[in-house]
């Protein structure tokens, strides 16, 4: 997987390009931690897949997946970065996207991302129990 990454950052030199498209964005700046398939790494790292998109329907989710460390600090400009988190979503759980799902914009991620979340264990702890109450209604 490392020869892979370098091929592609070595391609992206050559090419000049200066960005990528969320796919690749996704390979070059997430797949290190969360993996090709946003699958969990128990006790390290969160599933993305089959999880990730019931955060867009609980009060502060949207948010925290902006704020979330591994995105907030993505060396990737704020619209590529709402390109990411856009793409991110129906890639990997597309069956909790919520209808009327507004995608994020550039203007947005710039303003959510200049918070940096304090305790994001408790942040997140908090979102589940939400998520977990919801679920049961
Ligand atoms: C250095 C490892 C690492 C990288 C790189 C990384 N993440 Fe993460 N990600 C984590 C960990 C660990 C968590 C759990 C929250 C925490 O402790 O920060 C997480 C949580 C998340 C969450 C919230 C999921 C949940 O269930 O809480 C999202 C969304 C996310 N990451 C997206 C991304 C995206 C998009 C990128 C690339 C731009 C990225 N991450 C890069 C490690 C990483």
């Amino acid at each position: 997987m490392r020869l892979f990454l370098v091929l592609i950052m070595t391609i992206c030199m050559i090419t000049g390009a200066a960005h990528a498209d969320p796919q690749t964005d996704y390979m070059l700046k997430c797949m290190g931690c969360h993996g090709p398939d946003g699958a969990e790494v128990v006790g390290k790292v969160p599933a993305l897949k089959d999880n990730v998109a019931r955060f867009f329907s609980v009060e502060g989710g949207r948010a925290y997946v902006v704020q979330v460390p591994g995105t907030r600090q993505a060396t990737l400009p704020d619209k590529d970065l709402a390109a990411l988190l856009n793409w991110l979503g129906p890639r990997f759980d597309a069956a909790h996207m919520p209808k009327d799902f507004s995608p994020y914009t550039e203007a947005e991620v710039r303003h959510l991302r200049q918070t940096r979340l304090s305790d994001v264990n408790a942040i997140r702890a908090s979102l589940m129990a939400a998520l977990a109450e919801a679920a049961e209604d």
